[in-house]
């Protein structure tokens, strides 16, 4: 008889920037043989792309139609997401500050999110997959077979971000205000706001470290394979 080999699993991680959802998907992905898909990326690209083609942020319409006409890639490699606009490689340029700000204020319009969720259901749908950011287990993928939400202290998170970005003094008191204006933005739109989905695992890892945070989050997903068996 041959054995039928495990469905591969769909794995959502949802939170907050800066509580460590990057680093616990890429780790996780790579244990499981799992592409690791950023989605934040793709609201980074399309926010360059109205920075480079002066569409305002606050035109929903002007914007939709932007993401509609754009080619917008992630390409896991082993050192995170490559990004493509259509075609060239933004990778770098996509976490710059004004993308960064440019992307948490595309993301507010529920035309731009309903273009984005179609496309990261059709590169979730084989299953395979460990897919961050802040709705995939509310809106993108509610079945998704691993539902994850981490969380940290605003305190932990702002210092952990200062750390791996090297900021002090006045640049890094610009990018704790940035934090902040980020975080209340994605908690309080109207469309999918950043929440835990009602069965996610919700972690917090303001104190735990991120071999503990990881090892239970592979917990769960063992649990699951088990249960397919
Ligand atoms: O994860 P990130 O910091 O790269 O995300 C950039 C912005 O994109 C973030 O401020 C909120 C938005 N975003 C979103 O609304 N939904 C997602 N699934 C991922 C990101």
């Amino acid at each position: 008889m041959t054995a039928i080999p495990n469905r591969k699993l769909i794995v959502a991680i949802d939170g907050p920037a800066g509580a460590g959802k990057s680093t616990i998907a890429a780790r996780l992905a790579r244990k499981l043989g799992y592409v690791n898909l950023e989605t934040g990326a793709m609201y980074r690209a399309l926010a360059l792309k109205a920075i480079e083609w002066d569409v305002s942020f606050d035109d929903e319409a002007a914007l939709a139609k932007l993401a509609s006409d754009s080619r917008i890639q992630l390409e896991p490699t082993h050192s995170g997401n490559r990004v493509l606009l259509d075609g060239r490689d933004v990778t770098a340029r996509v976490r710059e500050t004004d993308v960064t700000e440019g992307a948490s204020r595309v993301s507010v319009y529920p035309k731009v999110r309903e273009w984005m969720v179609a496309r990261q259901q059709e590169m979730g749908a084989g299953g395979g997959v460990v897919m961050e950011g802040r709705d995939i287990g509310t809106k993108v993928f509610p079945n998704a077979d691993v539902k994850v939400f981490l969380d940290a202290d605003p305190v932990v998170r702002e210092q952990r971000r200062l750390q791996q970005q090297n900021l002090r003094g006045s640049e890094a008191e610009a990018s704790v205000a940035e934090l902040r204006e980020r975080d209340r933005r994605d908690r309080t739109r109207a469309q999918s706001p950043l929440a835990a989905a009602p069965d996610a695992l919700v972690l917090d890892s303001t104190s735990l470290s991120e071999d503990e945070v990881l090892q239970r989050v592979e917990d769960l997903v063992n649990r699951k394979l088990l249960q397919q068996n």
